[in-house]
């Protein structure tokens, strides 16, 4: 398996430039809206990340031919026919995400045969309130086999009423109602910015929805939509995990390519536990870390609330922290596994629940863990890089699945980082360096 190592001499004092990347939870929607129409999509800064290739691994099988430009980040998709209605085990597995196919599928087809995701690392994960939602649009939904099999020979407005926020939940239906006979009303919506920016990106195709950015949004449902050029937004956790990164360690970092206003929860924290904050320009800010860290209060919440992906970032930084801290996750039910590994570099944390308290100032010292999510893995590299001696990341499959070379964006900042084969013998290969 593949493998990162951090050498840290001693814990480093971040200090330079980083460009943030687009969002992945914003182009992966934005994949599955392309079956919406036979017209091409043209997207931009699109993020290279693993979890990309597996939606147009995805599309493709579904009837999508695609240009992936990695040198512009540009992607051309169009989806002429849909040929296959088919969404398999195999990829549903390897990506939760996969999930959105369905509602577009259903609109563009009226049929979609889709594995139900399943739990995964952070919780159970379940799917109800897409199927009920399709369910409220006229849509015969059966379980067979682990599959959710769907038809509607034209899905029909309807009011819906979410009984949670769901992000990915929201996206389907929203995307399902475009192409509905009539107006859907749906109530509670997720305000994420990912939920926004596939909210403009349909509109621009030709769909009308009215209330973007508020919790209820009026779909009224067209024939059809239309092909369009849309830029991905930038990725806020990525940028989180960078700001992070400059108060852990004290640094003074420039994030570049940000969207400032999609983080402030996450900067009213960092300036609470003692870092400056500054935006220098429109899509420019600036991080410098404190001395003294503060000990946090944390709650994750739907947005604007503290993201749930940013938890893990912050549960490393409180171990840095004089004092106490508590975070509360409120969003999944199993988010905590990153505390076990974190443990293992000498942290102090306690789970209670849905809470963990960690207690800090605790040195960290190096050693070979284990990453068992996105975000874990990201927290890991957080700890690496104060941990004294070397640390070993182990099964970084999960963070090539959201973060576009973090390696290089690290090393550039003069972090002594390696990616390798760690066939656990000792006998280390270098991995080939991702281009
Ligand atoms: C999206 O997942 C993100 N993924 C997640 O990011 C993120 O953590 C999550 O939203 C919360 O912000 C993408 O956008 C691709 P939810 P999603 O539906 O949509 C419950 C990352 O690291 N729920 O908003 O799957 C659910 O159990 C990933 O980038 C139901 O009960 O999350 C959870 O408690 C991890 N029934 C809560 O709602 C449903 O039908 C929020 O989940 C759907 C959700």
């Amino acid at each position: 398996m593949e493998a990162l190592r951090i050498y840290t001499e001693k814990p480093y004092c971040l200090r330079g430039e980083v460009t943030i990347s687009g969002a992945k939870n914003a182009v992966l929607p934005a994949i599955a809206a392309c079956l919406l129409t036979e017209d091409r999509v043209e997207l931009t800064n699109v993020p290279l990340v693993k979890d990309v290739h597996t939606m147009l691994t995805l599309v493709s099988e579904l009837g999508a031919t695609y240009h992936l430009d990695e040198g512009y980040k540009t992607l051309n998709l169009e989806v002429k026919k849909i040929k296959s209605t088919q969404a398999p085990y195999k990829l549903v597995r390897a990506m939760r995400a996969s999930i959105l196919v369905l509602g577009p599928l259903l609109a563009r087809s009226g049929r979609a045969t889709v594995a139900l995701p399943g739990g995964c690392a952070i919780g159970t994960r379940p799917v109800d309130l897409h199927i009920s939602g399709l369910q409220k649009l006229g849509a015969n939904l059966k379980i067979e086999h682990g599959y959710i099999i769907a038809e509607a020979e034209r899905l029909k407005g309807a009011e819906i009423e979410l009984e949670k926020k769901t992000v990915t939940g929201t996206e389907n239906l929203v995307m399902a109602a475009c192409l509905a006979r009539g107006e859907t009303i749906l109530k509670n919506c997720a305000l994420e910015p990912e939920v926004v920016s596939l909210c403009e990106l349909l509109v621009k195709m030709g769909a009308k929805i009215d209330g973007i950015g508020e919790e209820t949004l009026r779909i009224t449902g067209a024939r059809q939509l239309g092909g369009v050029k849309h830029r991905i937004i930038p990725d806020r956790i990525e940028t989180g995990t960078f700001m992070v990164a400059s108060a852990l360690t004290g640094g003074d970092l420039v994030l570049k390519e940000v969207e400032p206003q999609h983080v402030e929860a996450i900067t009213n924290k960092l300036v609470i536990a003692g870092s400056q904050v500054e935006q220098s320009d429109r899509n420019i800010l600036r991080v410098k870390g404190s001395e003294e860290i503060k000990p946090l209060d944390i709650t994750t919440a739907p947005y604007p609330g503290f993201p749930t992906d940013m938890q893990a970032q912050f549960m490393v930084l409180m171990t840095q922290a004089n004092g106490r801290s508590i975070i509360t996750e409120t969003i999944f039910d199993r988010r905590f596994s990153h505390a076990n590994e974190l443990l293992r570099l000498g942290a102090c944390i306690e789970i209670e629940g849905d809470k963990a308290i960690i207690k800090g100032k605790t040195p960290l010292s190096g050693a070979e863990v284990m990453a068992t999510d996105l975000r874990a893995s990201a927290c890991l590299v957080l700890a690496g890089l104060i941990a004294t001696g070397q640390t070993t990341i182990n099964e970084i499959e999960h963070l090539d699945r959201g973060y576009e070379k973090i390696e290089e964006k690290l090393r550039q900042l003069g972090v002594k980082i390696e990616r390798f084969i760690n066939n656990n013998n000792n006998n280390y290969k270098k991995a080939e360096v991702k281009s």
